[in-house]
């Protein structure tokens, strides 16, 4: 790798090659490594980096935290950032991005193709004409076309699923828990019951929390108009799988897409094994609904967004363990950023710095969390390298860069 004086990323487990071509654009020195560097590796290699990009692979200890030198910011460029001690990075004044929405419409149009070839029963046909058998016959088979679409959780992947919907001719009615702006011609009902009775088709778009555990079981799918059908692809435990089973075993649901399972394999060498397998009509898919190209190559630049914001301006908005700031830019102005332990009396202490050396604050911003205060000020040019040495100077000060 060959270092130059500009500010070095470095992007580890082949990360899309549209981030380096970004980050390079705006004046970055970008060096890359294919796999996912172990805990020692990390720790020889990222002292020389001002950020580092990761995919779910590599593990950022409290250990690498320890030893992570320049590093302020770590991006990772997939949904999850539990491979990271999110607590350690915090402490150490690290922000860490991740790319939670940029696959959005790669599972919106899993749902869609699945919804259609659930009314076809492409899955079945599919596998019976590979086995030999012609199976030509309209029983059971529907066009989408003005039946109705019950979405639960009108959110980033709902209301685009809601879209392509509609487009198709379905009527969509949604049930999300929080009060959501309708779509186009979609309508919210006032309850989960009053959804899954009026609906066709059901998909769920909720969030892993424990309001949304096992929320559809016996009593919800009993709910559910006969005949009707039941997608998921947002997480294994929203469903109970055996009454799942169990209500299309007796045809009451006549079939299903599940894309996310309570357990699921660890890699694609672990064998999948669910109650849901060799019944008819269920379309089985090994979590891929943000599977996609473009999903890969639109979380590449979200995140690289994420890094020239931050390293730039000092936007945090994002952030996954961090107080969000994010000040707009005031010309003829320096940015100064800190990041310090919240306890009582360390904005009074910052603020007797900036008096004493005369220095005008033109914009200041702090937002806290329990452990941390990230605070954005914009100061007269001429001050701003000198406050922020004497900044650096205090016992609670974990982090103080300039920005510009
Ligand atoms: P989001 O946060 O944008 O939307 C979730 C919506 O659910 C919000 O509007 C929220 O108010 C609503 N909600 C929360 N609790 C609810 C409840 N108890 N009842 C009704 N509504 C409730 O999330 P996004 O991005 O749309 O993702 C939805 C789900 O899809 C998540 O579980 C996510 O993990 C999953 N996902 C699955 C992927 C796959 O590969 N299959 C890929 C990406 C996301």
């Amino acid at each position: 790798m060959k270092n130059t004086d500009k500010p070095r990323i470095l992007l580890v487990e082949n990360i899309h090659p549209i981030a380096k071509e970004f980050l390079e654009q705006d004046g970055y020195q970008v060096d890359l490594i294919s796999h996912a560097p172990t805990e020692d590796e990390l720790i020889a290699l990222i002292p020389n980096y001002t950020a580092l990009g990761i995919r779910s692979k590599t593990e950022v200890t409290a250990k690498v935290l320890e030893n992570c030198g320049g590093i302020v910011t770590i991006g990772c460029f997939c949904i999850g950032t539990n491979q990271v001690n999110l607590s350690a990075a915090r402490q150490k004044g690290v922000a860490v991005f991740n790319a939670p929405h940029s696959n959005t419409r790669s599972v919106a149009e899993l749902v869609i193709a699945e919804m259609i070839a659930l009314s076809r029963q492409l899955g079945d046909r599919n596998s019976r004409a590979h086995q030999g058998e012609w199976v030509k016959s309209a029983e059971g088979s529907k066009e989408v076309r003005g039946k109705t679409l019950g979405i639960v959780g009108y959110g980033h992947i709902g209301s685009q699923v809601s879209i392509l919907a509609e487009s198709m001719g379905l009527h969509v009615l949604f049930y999300d828990a929080v009060k959501k702006l309708p779509l186009g011609n979609a309508r919210s009902v006032h309850s989960l019951d009053e959804l899954l009775a009026a609906s066709d088709f059901i998909t769920l778009h909720v969030p892993e929390i424990q309001e949304t555990m096992n929320m559809i079981g016996k009593r919800e799918l009993a709910l559910m108009k006969p005949g009707s059908y039941l997608i998921n692809a947002s997480r294994g435990t929203v469903v109970v799988i055996e009454d799942l089973v169990a209500a299309l075993k007796s045809k009451h649901i006549a079939g299903c897409a599940v894309d996310v399972f309570p357990v699921e394999p660890a890699s694609n060498k672990e064998k999948f094994v669910s109650p849901l397998q060799n019944l008819a009509n269920v379309i089985l898919t090994p979590h891929i609904g943000g599977s996609t190209e473009e999903a890969q190559k639109a979380i590449g630049m979200e995140v690289a967004e994420s890094f020239r914001r931050y390293l730039k301006i000092g936007s945090s908005s994002g952030a996954v363990n961090f107080p969000n700031v994010d000040l707009p830019v005031k010309k003829g102005t320096s940015r100064l950023l800190n990041v310090h332990r919240n306890e009582p009396g360390v904005l009074g202490e910052i603020n007797t710095i900036i008096s004493r050396a005369g220095a005008n604050i033109e914009a200041q911003f702090l937002s806290t969390d329990d452990e941390i205060g990230y605070l954005v000020m914009d100061v007269h040019s001429k001050h701003a390298n000198q406050l922020a040495q004497d900044i650096v100077g205090l016992k609670r000060s974990i982090r103080t860069r300039v920005v510009y």
